[in-house]
């Protein structure tokens, strides 16, 4: 029999951008929609780094998602962050976890950490505390190629760190690889990964099908049809080790469509609609909840949601255009709707 609907638990995502001013008021609706909970990325300009400034940034996101929505927030870690500025946000319950990106490996990353040694003493301050590190996992030396800077940041950055740092909880975020989804499902308890819409969809010819398409280029970039398929097996096998998390990046078209177009696909409106498609197409359904609902909060030791969500199997059209942002899956449909 085939299953035309489908309740689970609310779910979250464990990474998304809702950036800020009149653009946070366009996505936030969105987010809050169909998430309970949501792991906001702090890189804006200038970047999240104060407790002040995470405080703030979270009352601008809950005026802007209206109630039922928790904004779990992010420390925006550089060379320079005072360990004692991080324990007191994650002591005060304003932050989560803390992110790093590695400078220069993707939008506003440009204050970024330059050196993993340099936040060394944050990372142990933040195992002692049990603080989650997040990490975007790309070296960015000009010498290794675009599709094998995640594989490289494994095997040079994050091997070293989880030997170092046997009990601080890290999130791989965005994994694109079978490098990564090895390497996770591999690694003790204490790391995990969270997984994006767009790499279980799309293969890097998506970039170039029929001419070049700045919707499908986000960081890291879509990787080989091998890759996807080692990433989908991850997400849909049951391992708690997997979540969750869009990466949902808005540009304003005109900022994709450019001679140098940003990175970051803008998946939040049907977020739900496209894992559950994934889920549907590899007969995973039954473990659906666990990758949207159940394993994130696990991880981050939070309680789960209260309440549900129901997914619908039914013909969800993806508008063209919502604002001035072109949503993932434009002019396409998925298979399933979210109904509330
Ligand atoms: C993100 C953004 O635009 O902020 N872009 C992206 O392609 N994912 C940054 C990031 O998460 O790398
Ligand atoms: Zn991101």
């Amino acid at each position: 029999m085939t299953l035309q609907s489908l309740t689970i638990r609310r779910p979250d995502d464990w990474h998304v951008h809702l950036r800020d001013d009149e653009m946070l008021t366009t996505v936030a609706p969105c987010t809050a929609r169909q998430f309970g909970r949501a792991i906001i990325m702090p890189n804006l300009v200038p970047p999240i780094t104060t407790v002040e400034a995470a405080a703030s940034y979270r009352d601008r996101i809950v005026a802007a998602a209206g109630p039922g929505f928790t904004p779990l927030m992010t420390c925006y870690l550089t060379d320079s962050i005072d360990p004692d500025e991080l324990e007191r946000g994650h002591a005060e319950g304003v932050w989560v976890a803390a992110k790093l990106y590695p400078a220069g490996a993707t939008t506003n990353s440009a204050s970024g950490v330059t050196d993993i040694r340099n936040i060394y003493p944050a990372l142990e301050r933040m195992q002692r505390i049990g603080m989650v590190f997040c990490v975007h996992g790309e070296v960015t030396d000009p010498d290794v190629d675009m599709f094998d800077r995640e594989a490289v940041f494994i095997d040079r950055i994050l091997t070293p760190l989880v030997r170092d740092f046997p009990a601080l909880r890290i999130v791989l975020e965005h994994i694109t690889t079978r490098q990564a989804a090895e390497f996770v499902a591999s690694a003790p308890a204490n790391l995990a990964a969270t997984v994006t819409p767009q790499h279980l969809m799309l293969n890097r010819n998506a970039l170039f099908q029929g001419g070049l398409r700045p919707h499908a280029y986000c960081l890291p970039v879509v990787k080989r049809e091998e890759h996807r398929l080692a990433v989908r097996r991850a997400a849909v096998g049951g391992s708690p080790k997997f979540f969750l998390g869009t990466d949902s990046a808005p540009h304003a078209r005109g900022a994709k469509e450019s001679a140098c177009g940003c990175a970051g696909i803008f998946n939040a409106p049907y977020a739900l609609e496209a894992y559950a498609q994934v889920f549907d197409e590899e007969e995973a359904l039954d473990r659906f909840e666990s990758f949207a609902s159940l394993n994130g909060p696990a991880f981050y030791g939070l309680p789960v949601n209260e309440g549900s969500v129901t997914l619908e199997r039914a013909v969800s059209p993806v508008p063209d255009q919502i604002g001035d942002l072109v949503p993932f899956g434009a002019g396409s449909s998925f298979g399933w709707r979210f109904s509330g």
